[in-house]
């Protein structure tokens, strides 16, 4: 359960709405935004108004990170004078900020602004540039972002003296361009983070999905995408959808799932390791903040919760979670990571057997041994 006296990351989404609409975000569904998805947006004023009764340890060192499920920090009007805030404030023992973003909006302006927040010297945190490729292959997983812009933004930030990473998901179709963007990347003075991509996977079976098809904003299938290790060398149009055509639906589907005998087997013999408090990598208890200013112990759950459930571990979750327990606008920071229904939720049954005994499937996929998220998290990363 978590303790305020070690609250070691607050991972914030500072607002639901991007520039881009990379296939496996959860702010898509058949290339379009999902359409039940209301544009929010945490300002100035609100974050003043969540962390100002709260009482964590001044002593215990925090790290503040901008990302989030559904959009990009730096689409969001305030990003840097929030930033300003957490480093002024004395609700916390500030570590470092970090932001997570595509890069691929706003003016030269905004990226030497932000620069001067994050400068190297300065040592208090770093901007991370999820930039999957190059010129001619970015645009593939992050549509809708243009190079130039990108490019442009990346390089203001940098010769403004801003703490730069690049991070790379390597797909099929960008892994010949690792060492490359690599060799750039340290001309530039930025640190380069290659991943490898979540969405090929299924419970407890690495790499057990061998595309990932991709729709135009019409709903058209476009192409697939395949991971660094298909032999295939690029995206490539599987003959059997062309044509396909989808209309996402208005709200998110109710369905029905019923686990499967190897999730019940894969539930059983898990045991979960709770990354937001003391997981595999730091004895902190970290929590994260939706844009719509509900609290949960972590990001990942967040995508699973306003899209439609897709296979058990989706429904069981849905099913177990009522959002507005979790509600700063009707309580506390402090209160809500400390409540009742915050241990009942998530905390009570995670080292129940069976899912049957209330065990969520999402969690042993998230944090069981071995599964994709610990291969996701393993550079220079908020869980170092
Ligand atoms: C939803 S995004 C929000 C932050 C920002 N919009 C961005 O993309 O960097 C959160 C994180 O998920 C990453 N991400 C997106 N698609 C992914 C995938 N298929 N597998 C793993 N990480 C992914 C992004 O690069 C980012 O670091
Ligand atoms: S840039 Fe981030 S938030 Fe935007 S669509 Fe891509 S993964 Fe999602
Ligand atoms: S998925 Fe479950 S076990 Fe993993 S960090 Fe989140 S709450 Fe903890």
């Amino acid at each position: 359960m978590f303790e305020l006296n070690r609250i070691g990351l607050v991972h914030i989404e500072l607002t639901n709405k991007c520039n881009a609409a990379c296939p496996s975000c959860a702010r898509n569904v058949f290339g379009k935004t999902i359409p039940w998805l209301v544009p929010r947006e945490l300002y100035l004023e609100d974050i003043k108004r969540i962390f100002t009764d709260s009482s964590f340890n001044k002593s215990y060192p925090t790290r503040v990170k901008y990302c989030g499920n559904y959009g990009d920090p730096c689409v969001s009007r305030d990003i840097i004078e929030i930033v300003q805030w957490f480093k002024q404030t004395d609700k916390l023992n500030m570590r470092e900020q970090i932001i997570n973003t595509n890069g691929g909006m706003k003016n030269r302006e905004f990226w030497k602004n932000l620069a001067l927040e994050f400068k190297k010297e300065d040592n208090c945190g770093y901007v991370t540039f999820s930039i999957d490729g190059l010129e001619d292959t970015n645009h593939l997983y992050r549509k809708n972002v243009k190079w130039e812009k990108v490019w442009e933004n990346l390089n203001t930030f940098v010769e403004n003296g801003g703490n730069a990473t690049w991070e790379f998901l390597v797909f099929g179709h960008n892994k010949h361009q690792v060492e490359e963007a690599r060799k750039i990347a340290e001309s530039l003075g930025v640190h380069f983070d290659p991943k490898r991509p979540l969405g090929f996977d299924t419970s407890g079976q690495l790499n057990s999905i061998a595309s990932i098809p991709t729709y135009d904003r019409h709903g058209r299938y476009e192409y697939s995408l395949v991971s660094e290790n298909s032999e295939i060398n690029g995206v490539y149009i599987d003959e059997s959808r062309i044509g396909e055509r989808h209309t996402p639906p208005d709200k998110p589907y109710k369905r029905e799932f019923l686990a499967t005998d190897a999730e019940k087997e894969y539930a059983k013999n898990t045991t979960i390791n709770c990354k937001s408090i003391c997981g595999t990598y730091e004895k902190s208890h970290n929590f994260y903040l939706t844009s719509s200013g509900h609290i949960l112990p972590c990001c990942f759950m967040h995508g699973s919760l306003e899209s439609s459930a897709y296979n058990y571990s989706s429904h069981q979750l849905q099913n177990a979670v009522n959002l507005e327990d979790f509600n700063t606008a009707t309580k506390s920071v402090d209160e809500i990571l400390t409540s009742d229904q915050m241990f009942d939720t998530f905390f009570k049954n995670m080292n129940s057997k069976t899912l049957e005994d209330g065990k969520l499937l999402f969690c042993a996929d998230h944090c069981g041994e071995g599964v994709p998220m610990d291969l996701l998290y393993k550079e220079r990363d908020i869980n170092e």
